[in-house]
């Protein structure tokens, strides 16, 4: 496309390096076109930004303090407001025309059903979830575990549990018994919502089986409430469990059920991601920041229209779901689509085939998918009509300029503006992000997005020079911000705002250029970023720990082609156990049975000694280095 590197904008600033202006026709149709302007009011009054746009949703009663700093870092929003994020999601579009729109689509894996539903229908099946899970016992307050797969159903899932004022906590359904089970204790659900299975890659996924295992030992767990979706014989506990579809035909499901409403402040879900410290933490967040924070980040940063169709190609099980596939999109009323399975499954050409398919407007998914398709060539998505697409998206990890170039030259045909957008669990929305009318440059995330501000410092909390590394950091608050650690306030503190008081820590390092745009690095904990999914080290090495062979193991993260990053465990055994490629492959196998199949290592190396302080810690930085032959850098507090 020739536009692509004529600087099309009105704006006569010139950047560095290999950059893409917005063409003509993408600053036309914007619907926001001065980002200089938008980003400079609000950087000046940034609590005046989201005041404006909360105001453009619907409160039952409106708030009196846009934001309460006196307890910071437990900051609040919207205090005193009364809403539901839900009847954000569905029942205000309900008095205007978008009624009638389809709200979802879904496709199963195997292509042979679709279903969709408008606005209209899905306050329907919300509210039949909602008056069923009200039913067994729901209440406002009480968490509720969600652990399906891609169907239309888990959506309906999060929002009635929304709806009745509950706060769910979905598990990604890739994750195992233990896993499973321990969120499921963590959050004290007393319900669980599940499948009898899912499908993935043509494989059935016993859901309702992992589910049973893991609630064995979750004594709070009243109720498990099981959708059919394979239909295959799986084991039923009478009294405990129930078919979602029976209940639908019982007296209990109601057609219109009452939204409940919640305070500004209120959560709305909890949400485990990996850390540097132990066991996953529950991330919190509430009805009304978060609702403000996805709601402006997508309008803005996807150019959300009426006639697009949407595709966050995510799971609902993560935070990118969560914002970007349930909330944010119903949120401005758009047209989203859920796609059951994979992008190469039956072929590398399925993702393709859906875009003709649907006339998809807009994709947003993950570096790893767009690499792992790379590999196919560009032959499958030549057999497919790709020209409804407008907008790309990104998400998860780093893009690399070339994983982006072929994104924007084979997917986008040279049109379509990538949104590389930079977040977190923990930061509700997009925080460094472009919007259509920001030029681009291939693997950066441009500038934070309107309202914020990030700052690149060194040890000592001292900005670095443009150009060099250093530690990313947030400085000012957000609506859809995590309120806490639920269950432990002083990890929350300890965690994101020890390091730099009143500064918010990311975990992540990052440079800027000359220009202000800000380039991720990765990880500066201990956290190993597989296909954007985050997993702790300490997560991996106490998996390992679990096996009788074990006796001290240490996890780092590699560079991996398709996947980003790949877990690699070095392990030293007991005494009476030796190292064999069959003990290797155990072992593999041991981590996937006790997280789950994306916490499988690559490779597991047997080693007679680790390298460690004199404190003993593991110097896994050290384990980095040498597995690369790269310098082994400061050894000073090594142990000998
Ligand atoms: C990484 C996912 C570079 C980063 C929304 C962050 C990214 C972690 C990007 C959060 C991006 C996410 N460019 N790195 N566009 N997006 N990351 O909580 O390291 O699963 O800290 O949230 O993913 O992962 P999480």
């Amino acid at each position: 496309m020739p536009a692509a590197k004529k600087p099309g904008n009105a704006k006569p600033k010139k950047f560095n390096g290999e950059v893409y202006y917005p063409a003509e026709d993408v600053l036309a149709r914007a619907n926001l076109r001065d980002w200089e302007k938008t980003a400079r009011r609000a950087d000046k009054d940034f609590v005046g930004f989201w005041e404006q746009e909360a105001t453009q949703l619907e409160w039952f009663k409106p708030w009196k303090k846009t934001l309460d700093d006196g307890k910071a870092p437990f900051y609040k929003w919207f205090v005193g407001g009364k809403l539901n994020i839900v009847h954000n999601c569905i029942e205000r579009h309900l008095e205007t025309p978008r009624k009638n729109k389809l709200a979802l689509i879904w496709e199963s894996e195997d292509g042979k059903q679709d279903r969709s539903f408008s606005f209209h229908a899905l306050n329907r099946e919300v509210s039949r979830m909602a008056s069923i899970i009200h039913a067994l016992g729901v209440k406002k307050g009480d968490r509720v575990t969600i652990y399906m797969g891609r169907i239309p159903e888990i959506i309906f899932a999060m929002l009635a549990c929304a709806k009745i004022g509950a706060v769910h906590s979905v598990v990604f359904g890739g994750f195992s018994v233990p896993a499973l089970r321990g969120r499921v204790q963590d959050s004290e659900s007393k319900l669980v919502i599940t499948c009898d299975g899912g499908y993935q890659n043509g494989k059935l996924i016993e859901l309702k089986r992992i589910t049973d295992e893991a609630v064995a030992q979750c004594p709070g767990v009243e109720n498990v409430l099981v959708v059919r979706r394979t239909g295959h014989a799986v084991p039923f506990q009478p009294g405990r469990d129930h078919w979602y579809h029976e209940m639908l035909e019982s007296p209990v499901a109601k057609d219109r059920f009452p939204t409940q409403p919640m305070d500004a402040e209120d959560p709305l879900f909890i949400l485990y991601t990996s850390g540097s410290t132990g066991r996953p933490k529950a991330i919190l967040h509430t009805h009304g920041g978060y609702m403000v924070g996805t709601y402006t980040t997508l309008k803005y940063v996807f150019d959300i229209k009426d006639e697009d169709r949407y595709w966050c190609a995510a799971d609902p099980g993560w935070i990118t779901g969560h914002s970007y596939i349930v909330y944010g999109p119903l949120l401005n009323g758009a047209t989203s689509f859920l796609y059951e399975g994979g992008p190469t499954f039956p072929n590398p050409g399925r993702w393709w085939q859906l875009i003709e398919r649907y006339g998809i407007t807009i994709l947003y998914t993950a570096p790893t998918a767009v690499r792992g398709l790379m590999r196919f060539g560009e032959d499958w998505p030549e057999q497919y009509d790709l020209s409804s697409l407008r907008l790309l998206g990104s998400v998860g990890e780093p893009i690399n300029p070339e994983a982006w170039r072929w994104y924007y030259r084979v997917i986008g045909k040279g049109k379509t503006p990538i949104m590389d957008t930079w977040w977190q669990t923990e930061t509700g929305m997009f925080m460094i992000t472009p919007t259509p009318v920001v030029p681009l440059k291939p693997g950066s995330g441009t500038r934070p997005f309107f309202g914020q501000r990030a700052e690149i410092l060194d040890e000592t909390g001292k900005p670095v020079k443009d150009g060099d590394e250093g530690y990313l950091v947030l400085t000012r608050p957000w609506p859809s911000m995590l309120r806490t650690i639920y269950g432990d306030a002083e990890l929350y503190k300890r965690q994101y705002w020890s390091k730099y008081p009143g500064k918010y820590m990311t975990g992540d390092s990052a440079r800027r250029d000359e220009d202000g745009y800000y380039w991720i690095i990765g990880r500066v904990d201990d956290v190993i970023n597989v296909s954007g999914h985050r997993l702790g080290t300490a997560e991996i090495e106490s998996a390992l720990i679990t096996h009788p062979a074990v006796a001290e193991s240490a996890a780092i993260g590699l560079p991996h082609e398709v996947k980003g990053q790949a877990v690699h465990c070095f392990v030293l055994l007991k005494p009476e156990h030796s190292a064999s490629e069959q003990l290797a492959e155990e072992l593999r196998q041991h981590v996937a049975t006790v997280i789950g199949g994306i916490a499988r290592p690559e490779e597991v190396a047997f080693v007679d000694k680790l390298p460690k302080t004199r404190s003993g810690k593991i110097m896994r930085r050290v384990l980095k280095a040498r597995a690369q032959g790269l310098p082994e850098g400061d050894l000073s507090t090594l142990e000998d």
